[in-house]
This record gives structure tokens, C-alpha cells and sequence, in this order.
């Protein structure tokens, strides 16, 4: 007999941003692999499922793409019910496809759950709308990891209208900021770090195209971090700030929530 498997998105790392069906599927599940950063540790709490931790530590994977398809495969035709916990939504640079396919080669049954991505939420929470009548009306996401050898960044051409965010921007900060000046983002644009988004741990970095990288590195900026380019990063400082954030500027020193916790599971 075999089992499905759910793959359900966290939403951005407040428990309470999980979807309901989303909820309910790790109230059903016997087994939930899950990753680290961005799964809320209160999600896991009181279940009846196996937990079985498949995520990255410290940049390293602690099992490879292809062992985690072999593992979903493997406990779906022991005919268990599977969540693949994801952060935000699985379907952005969450690699849901990857693992689906996977399944669906060995004719295993799966569903998707969408969750509540990092690229929206956060920025909102940091009072910053990707798109604002007259301000911008488009939005581009990309990815600014870059493994070792691959260059180049999916940034497009500057244009006044459209807002990009840029996800995984910690360790590149320099070379995405080059990439900008490149396409012809002006250097006074501004761009929003923003950190622990939608948490009660948010933290939020203002700075511009041309001082972006520096600021970063003087504020300690750490993962999970988020940047929003545009103009639109213009409307918290207009009265659009309603989350109780802190400057990241001001507590650079200060360990967070997610380095404990880190810490704890190393
Ligand atoms: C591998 S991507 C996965 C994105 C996820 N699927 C989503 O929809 O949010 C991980 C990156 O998402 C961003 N991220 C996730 N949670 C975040 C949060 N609460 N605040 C800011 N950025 C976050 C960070 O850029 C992080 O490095």
C-alpha cells in the first residue's frame, strides 16, 4: 500500500502564518521532513508525527537533493502519510518541483499546499507594498545565491516601475549591488534588508543601491534575510511602519532568535 505525500508551506516563520489546511496536514501526518530556517519550532511542537530533519546547517546540506527524494519516495511506499514541511511557499526557490517529480516517477500520490511566501509577506510587514498606484505596478523576484563558478543575477534593466526582491542576498550583497549599478539602478534608489520578516524578531536595514553592500556588513545582516529594491521602500518611512520592527542598525550586536536556536541544534 502506498502513501502520499503532502508538501505544505510554513508561511515566512510566525506560526500562526501557516495555512489551515496546512495545519491540519501536520495534525494528520506520521512523518514530517523539515528544513530549518524559516519553519517556526512551535509548528512542530504536540504532534504525533516522526520528525525528521532534512534541512541545511551552516551552509552545508545535511542530505543532498536527491537522498531527500529517495527518502520521501521511500516513506510514501511504507504507505505512510508524509508532509514535506517547506518554508514560505514551496513553490518559490523551494524546489517543490525537484522532489514532486520525483515522486510522481514512482507513481506516488502528492499534493501541494501553498504557504504564505517571505518575498510578499515580509516586505508588508516592513510597511513596504511591492506595488503602489503611481508608484510601482510590477514586481520581479529572484534568487541572488550563487553556487561556486555560476555567475550572473535574473536582475532586469532598471525600470522606475517595477520593485525587486532579491532572496538569499546575504552573502552576495557585493556582486548583486554591482549587478544593479550595472543595469542602471540609480545609486540613491532605495533598498530595504529586511530580516526575520512577518516574526516578532523582524528586523529592518534602509539604505540605497550605492551604500547597500557596506551597510549590510556594518549592520551584521544574517539569514533569513530578505531585500526589497524600489521605490516603494520609500513608503514605510511616509507613514506605511505599523509593525513594532527594530533598526537592524541598532542592534548589530545583539544575537537572534534564529542564531540560538541554531546554536542549540548544532
Ligand atoms: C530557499 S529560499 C525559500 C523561500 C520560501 N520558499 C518562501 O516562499 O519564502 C530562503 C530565503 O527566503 C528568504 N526568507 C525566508 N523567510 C524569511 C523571512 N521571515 N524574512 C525575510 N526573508 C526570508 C530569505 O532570503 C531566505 O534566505
Amino acid at each position: 500500500m502506498k502513501g502520499m505525500v503532502r508538501f505544505v508551506g510554513a508561511g515566512p516563520g510566525d506560526p500562526d502564518l501557516i495555512t489551515v489546511r496546512g495545519l491540519r496536514a501536520l495534525q494528520e501526518a506520521d512523518v514530517i521532513c523539515y528544513d530549518a530556517l524559516g519553519v517556526a519550532p512551535e509548528l512542530l511542537e504536540g504532534l504525533r508525527a516522526e520528525l525528521i530533519y532534512v534541512g541545511k546547517r551552516c551552509g552545508r546540506h545535511s542530505r543532498s537533493q536527491e537522498e531527500i527524494n529517495a527518502l520521501l519516495v521511500e516513506l510514501a511506499q511504507r504507505g505512510l502519510e508524509v508532509v514535506r514541511l517547506k518554508g514560505g511557499d514551496p513553490g518559490v526557490l523551494g524546489r517543490v518541483g525537484e522532489e514532486a517529480l520525483a515522486l510522481a516517477a514512482e507513481g506516488i500520490p502528492f499534493e501541494i499546499v501553498p504557504g504564505v511566501s517571505s518575498a510578499t509577506s515580509a516586505p508588508l510587514s516592513a510597511g513596504i507594498p511591492l506595488t503602489h498606484r503611481g508608484v510601482a505596478d510590477s514586481f520581479a523576484l529572484a534568487t541572488a545565491h550563487r553556487r561556486k563558478g555560476e555567475e550572473g543575477f535574473s536582475i532586469p534593466p532598471y525600470n522606475e516601475r517595477t520593485t525587486v526582491v532579491l532572496l538569499m542576498p546575504v552573502r552576495t550583497a557585493r556582486a548583486w549591488q554591482a549587478a544593479l549599478l550595472r543595469r542602471g539602478y540609480p545609486r540613491e534608489l532605495p533598498v530595504a534588508f529586511v530580516s526575520r520578516g512577518a516574526t516578532p524578531a523582524q528586523r529592518v536595514l534602509v539604505s540605497t543601491v550605492g551604500a547597500a553592500a557596506a551597510d549590510a556588513e556594518a549592520a551584521r545582516i544574517t539569514a533569513p534575510t530578505l531585500v526589497v529594491i524600489g521605490r516603494v521602500v520609500g513608503l514605510r518611512g511616509r507613514g506605511l511602519r505599523w509593525w513594532n520592527d527594530r533598526d537592524a542598525r541598532e542592534c548589530a550586536e545583539e544575537p537572534t532568535r534564529v542564531d540560538v536556536l541554531a546554536e542549540a541544534r548544532a
